[in-house]
């Protein structure tokens, strides 16, 4: 009998390694992957482009409707990248004014709802990994493995801080520091879907460890629950 392929569900603050154990767990298992953020993101960049108000809900809620989106795997196949009528967006949603954005259309209740219809799509079948704020509590509460992963404030912008100066950016680390603070908290204050932790999920807390021996850790609990008849 073959194996039912799952859905795990994961959720966390900004800059906390969500894509990066994501897709490491997701490469193990042979499912796909697939980082949410990038959803609002492509959103919050059509609408900059299009002139769109984005303090109309309802206008950016259109958009979200208007538009063909598609995931297609990247890459050696793991990931799925979305495509916005036909366009990669993998650049564009990594400019600075989408990231200012981004905040505001996620807080918007019929983007919210669109999107989870297209998550939910995605993940109908099983077989996917799939990361966010609001994964397990919302789109997947049902998810078959449902993670938590937290890190605390200083080490994740010490990570994102080492990142950029490995790229050669000149950056501050206090700046890095209350930008990742902010964006927490507009996640976690947000009055629809906000970022919290499903009773029910596990909680990793990667300070101390490697983004690969997270990986590690929700593997063995993927096996562990495996052991335990859960098909
Ligand atoms: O993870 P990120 O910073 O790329 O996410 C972009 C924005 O989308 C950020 O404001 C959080 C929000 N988001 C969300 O509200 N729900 C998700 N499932 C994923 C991201």
């Amino acid at each position: 009998m073959r194996r039912k392929r799952w859905v795990i569900a994961m959720d966390g603050p900004a800059g906390v390694g969500k894509s990066t154990v994501g897709h490491l767990v997701a490469k193990e298992l042979g499912y796909h992957f697939i980082n949410t953020g990038e959803m609002y993101r492509a959103l919050t960049w059509k609408a900059l482009e299009n002139g769109v108000d984005l303090s109309d809900g309802w206008a950016v809620t259109r958009l979200a409707r208007s538009i063909q989106w598609e995931f297609r795997p990247v890459g050696e196949g793991t990931t799925l990248k979305t495509f916005l009528d036909g366009e990669g967006v993998t650049t564009q949603i990594r400019e600075e004014r989408v990231s200012r954005n981004s905040s505001l259309v996620a807080a918007v209740p019929g983007v919210r709802k669109e999107l989870r219809l297209l998550q939910r799509e995605l993940g109908k079948d099983g077989g996917i990994v799939m990361e966010g704020r609001d994964i397990t509590t919302n789109v997947f509460p049902d998810a078959e493995v449902k993670v938590y992963l937290d890190a605390s404030l200083d080490e994740r912008a010490m990570r994102r801080y080492r990142q950029l100066k490995a790229a050669g950016k000149d950056v501050s680390f206090e700046k890095i520091r209350e930008e990742i603070l902010a964006r927490d908290r507009k996640d976690m204050e947000r009055k629809i879907n906000p970022l919290r932790q499903a009773e029910d999920s596990v909680l990793i807390d990667s300070t101390q460890l490697s983004l690969k021996e997270v990986a590690e850790k929700i593997l063995e609990h993927v096996r562990s629950r495996r052991r335990d008849g859960a098909r």
